[in-house]
């Protein structure tokens, strides 16, 4: 079997509308090179240097042409098209030059094309074929036939012997990723490839992306997976698993074996990039611990007995009905996962809602982004961004607040920084010097507001203060536009002196000079767009900080068209989905209340089933019944709430009291160590569905091996809802998104048809005829009145103080290699980019104590204590400390307080008050997280060897 191969048209699409006609070809949009348009005509003319995903270079002249009338033989890859241009592309003139330069090619370059791990896939190699080169005459008195092999990253290997100075890595590196990890060191026969300053890839400021390789025409640059294997058999497209972005990729197959994932050029989200995590962090799929029987017990002392899946299925059930029967209809409940698709979340809730017969049911983003849903819900009148990412092209200022998209949101900081390059202009508001600030090669933000931790709503209503008493706002925008009531209540409250650049300075630690500069900054610019992420939702004020954001944006009128926006960046990577699918306690799918009439009858008639109309209970709420002893059965997929929510202490001591606890999921988590059923899950790999990225785009989740536990996760909800007494029968994941379309507005013209048609699609998707909705708010917010509302975001200073007991601020964050809980990226290679979370610590903070890098600490806040390694860091300001939370033995939440959001709960992760000390020994909570994580997994261990 063949792979089937993308076409290369040689150089990019050329945006311009304007078209040309030319003889080779009908016409083509002007500044389309020569090179593209012959190719979109089936002529290829034959190139080394040139690939469509970045711009042409000329260098091997391998594509020269003749044009009628011209001189010379210009290369078509350079040269665009031009009105009644007569090319030629092959005669015997063109053959003998092309020849030649492939001829003075291969001399350099080993013959082991047999061998070689590119054979089939190698450019080179088809070029030489292509130009018919059939002998070579030349041979160099210096080769590059010797050069030594470069091993050091983890996921691909650099041969330079095979390399031809193409610099397509390259530019790649620069252009595509924005790195500039690579250059070409030296001249003539001497040039090579060089990573940074001559040295070896993971040395270098490389973070293995993948764009290199992709772009690579040889074996030089090359994905170890594929030299061990050997090349891929077949495609198929699916969605990565990880973060908000979406990327589209094509797992490139040997039988059931994934080989490689290459990223989607069709991808609308990525445009064939990707990030070190879902170009090679997918090992984790075939893991020896992944879990591939279900399990039961009785009690968390006693070792797991492996059984049949009817035996588990009927056990999970049973339990959570006698568990109704002796403490209420209420007293079980689900918790759903932003990593499962659309569809698994949709059933899950379904089964809780009609099976279960209460609203018991939440999500992950309650704990991520449940004050965007909030916010952009009550301001914009829909929960979601307001963007697709392409619009990032058309910003001239942009506004990063909170968020980190290098490391949490790595393709899309690609484009953005590609934007940033062009020219528009960067406000990044953060307490961290995040690597967009300056230390991400050709950009550098114009302004860094670095603001105390906790102080977000000051800011903001500061930058709206100087638009609003400057005249910055556009006036037109709010009248024709929002609620001019709201608005002039806003206006008042804004105007007060309180919220002041000047007298807020003393609370969020920003000069005023600078603040008034960056609100000039983004309300004069010609396109302003917000990015913002977990740095403004998991706070106190949180869902306040969301509505500050949608008043600047309404205010400056940067909403409703390309190049402005309120844009969330979503964790993971269907945050956007699990929230659109009903996975609220108070909200049916489509963000419809479940007391309002109309829905509860629909979702009833349709689900013939009594629904409630009381909303359910939010996590927290769960947890403080299960001490209670009110909610006592959990069935919980996907999540690891055990390790992922504030306080775990809290969360074990629930856990721990309740009488069953049913866990779906690849590993044996965090959470399953608390747990009495064990359902064993699918990996992204081995199942069919969709995911919904950041910017409400719905792609295909596809099958391309079998599910290791013999079961699809939806398969295994469904058999719980009909253990339950709860019939459900789909026989495909796509029976299930035709039941959403059905009962869900927004969705009612998305279906499996059309996403495999168009690739994707972006909700809302109104009808049949629709292709999606990019941009919202193009004519009018989708609030009943179609106007925005302006709400007033009064600053409430946090509970959480520093004192002297706790004189540091605890803010928390993601990187890049690692993804969240770590369950999947621990389990990878990427574990040698970051092997441990270490706490960021000032050189003046960590002078007072005594610390130096690498020393062990103590971080104590009034919930907990943990001990990880010092790295002292310019990075965070005096009197501010931060981690990541990627390991469970870091226990980053045990320090973490259970304060939250006012309006959705979300967890306040990013300010706790800590003291910081050096010690010799881990902490008292991490010694116990040690005893009980081993004696888990020798009841594991010992039901294995049981079963
Ligand atoms: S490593 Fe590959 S892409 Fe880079 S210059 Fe060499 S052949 Fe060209
Ligand atoms: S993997 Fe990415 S960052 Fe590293 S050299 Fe290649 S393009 Fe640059
Ligand atoms: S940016 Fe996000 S979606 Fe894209 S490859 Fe990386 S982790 Fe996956
Ligand atoms: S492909 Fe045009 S000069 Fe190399």
């Amino acid at each position: 079997m063949s792979i089937n191969k993308e076409q290369d048209f040689g150089t990019p699409a050329s945006t311009a509308s304007q078209l040309v006609t030319l003889e080779i070809d009908g016409t083509a949009p002007a500044g389309t090179s020569i090179m593209r348009a012959a190719a979109s005509i089936g002529i290829d003319i034959p190139k080394l240097c040139a690939t469509d995903s970045i711009e042409p270079f000329g260098s091997c002249r391998l594509c020269v042409v003749q044009i009628e009338g011209g001189k010379g033989m210009p290369a078509s890859c350079t040269t665009p098209v031009a009105e009644g241009l007569k090319v030629v592309t092959q005669n015997q003139k063109l053959a003998d030059v092309r020849r030649g330069i492939m001829e003075l090619y291969i001399s350099d370059h080993p013959l082991d094309c047999l061998t070689c791990s590119a054979n089939g896939d190698c450019e080179l190699q088809d070029m030489a074929g292509a130009v018919g080169l059939r002998e070579v005459r030349y041979h160099p008195v210096e080769t590059h036939l010797n050069a030594a092999k470069d091993e050091s990253n983890p996921y691909f290997s650099f041969e330079p012997s095979k390399c031809i100075v193409c610099s397509r890595c390259v530019r790649a590196c620069e252009e595509t990723q924005g790195t500039f990890a690579l250059t070409i060191d030296g001249r003539g026969f001497d040039s090579k490839v060089s990573p940074s300053q001559n040295q070896a890839f993971m040395d270098s400021e490389c973070v293995s992306c993948g764009a290199c390789i992709q772009a690579c025409p040889t074996a030089t640059l090359m994905e170890k997976s594929v030299i061990d294997h050997g090349q891929p058999e077949h495609a198929i497209i699916t969605t990565c698993a990880y973060c908000g972005v979406g990327c589209s990729f094509r797992a490139e197959m040997k039988g059931e074996q994934v080989i490689r994932m290459v990223p989607n050029k069709d991808g609308k989200a990525n445009h064939g990039h990707s990030c070190v995590k879902g170009r090679f962090a997918f090992g984790y799929a075939t893991h020896k611990d992944r879990m591939t029987k279900p399990m039961i017990r009785a009690s968390i002392k006693d070792a797991w007995q492996e059984v049949s899946w009817e035996e588990a299925i009927n056990h999970a059930a049973s339990e959570l009905k006698r568990i109704q029967q002796k403490y209420g209809k209420d007293s079980i409940g689900g918790i759903t996962s932003s990593r499962c698709t659309n569809e698994e979340v949709y059933i899950m809730q379904k089964l809780i809602r009609a099976g279960f017969g209460n609203n018991n049911v939440d999500t992950c983003a309650r704990v991520c982004h449940s004050p965007t849903g909030y916010g952009l819900k009550q301001t914009f009148g829909e929960s979601s961004g307001t963007q697709d990412f392409d619009s990032v092209m058309k910003a001239d200022v942009i506004l990063v607040i909170g968020a980190n998209p290098t490391d949490g949101h790595p393709v899309f900081a690609s484009l953005m920084k590609k934007r940033l390059r062009q020219g528009a202009r960067l406000i990044v508001v953060d307490p961290r010097e995040i690597d967009l600030v300056k230390n991400s090669p050709h950009v550098q933000a114009d302004y860094h507001l670095k603001l105390r931790p906790g102080t977000n709503v000051a800011l903001i209503n500061a930058l709206a203060h100087v638009i609003l008493t400057e005249q910055l706002m556009d006036e037109a925008f709010v009248n024709e536009r929002c609620d001019v009531d709201s608005f002039a209540k806003w206006e008042t409250f804004i105007a007060q002196e309180h919220n002041s650049p000047e007298a807020t300075e003393s609370i969020t630690g920003v000069a005023a000079t600078d603040l008034r500069a960056a609100a000039r900054l983004y309300a004069t610019a010609k396109n302003g767009a917000i990015y913002y992420g977990l740095g403004v939702t998991e706070h106190s004020q949180g869902s306040t900080t969301v509505i500050g954001i949608a008043n600047l944006a309404m205010a400056t009128g940067n909403l409703g068209r390309v190049g402005v926006g309120v844009n969330p960046l979503r964790g993971q990577n269907n945050v956007q989905g699990s929230c659109d699918m009903g996975s609220f306690p108070h909200e049916f799918p489509g963000y419809r209340h479940v007391s309002d009439n109309e829905t509860h009858k629909l979702f009833e008639t349709a689900w013939h089933a009594d629904l409630s109309s009381e909303p359910g209970l939010r996590i927290p709420n769960m947890f403080e019944a299960a001490l209670d002893k009110s909610f006592m059965g959990l069935y919980c997929e996907g999540e690891d709430i055990a390790q992922s929510d504030p306080d775990i202490q809290h969360v074990h001591a629930a856990l721990r009291a309740m009488e069953c606890v049913i866990v779906q999921d690849i590993f044996l988590n965090e959470t399953a160590k608390f747990a009495h059923v064990f359902l064993p899950g699918a990996s992204f790999l081995e199942k069919n569905g969709t995911f919904t990225n950041a910017e409400r785009r719905i792609s295909p989740v596809r099958k391309v091996m079998s599910p290791l536990a013999g079961y699809q996760d939806w398969e295994v909800t469904q058999m719980l809802a009909n253990a339950m007494g709860y019939p459900m029968n789909y026989s495909h994941p796509s029976e299930i998104m035709a039941e959403i379309a059905s009962l869900t507005p927004t969705f009612a013209g998305v279906s499996y048809e059309k996403i495999d048609q168009l690739g994707s699609i972006q909700w809302p998707c109104y009808d049949q005829e629709s292709v999606g909705t990019p941009i919202m708010h193009e004519q009018n917010f989708m609030r009943d009145d179609g106007k925005g509302l302006f709400m007033l975001t009064e600053y409430v200073a946090t509970h959480e103080r520093v004192t002297r007991k706790f004189p540091l601020i605890l803010t928390t964050g993601r990187i890049l290699s690692q993804y969240n809980v770590g369950a999947q990226t621990r389990r990878t290679d990427n574990v040698a980019w970051h092997s441990e979370d270490r706490l960021e610590i000032h050189p003046h903070d960590a002078e007072d104590r005594g610390l130096k890098t690498g020393d062990w600490v103590g971080i104590k806040s009034r919930a907990g204590e943990t001990v990880l390694r010092a790295l002292i860091s310019e990075r965070v300001q005096p009197g501010v400390v931060y981690t990541t939370f990627h390991f469970p033995e870091s226990g980053a939440n045990v320090i973490t307080t259970d304060n939250s959001d006012w309006a959705t709960n979300c967890p306040e992760y990013k300010v706790t008050a800590v003291q910081v000390s050096k010690v010799s020994q881990p902490s008292e909570w991490q010694e116990n997280y040690h005893v009980f994580s081993e004696t888990q997994l020798d009841l594991l261990e010992q039901g294995i060897n049981n079963g």
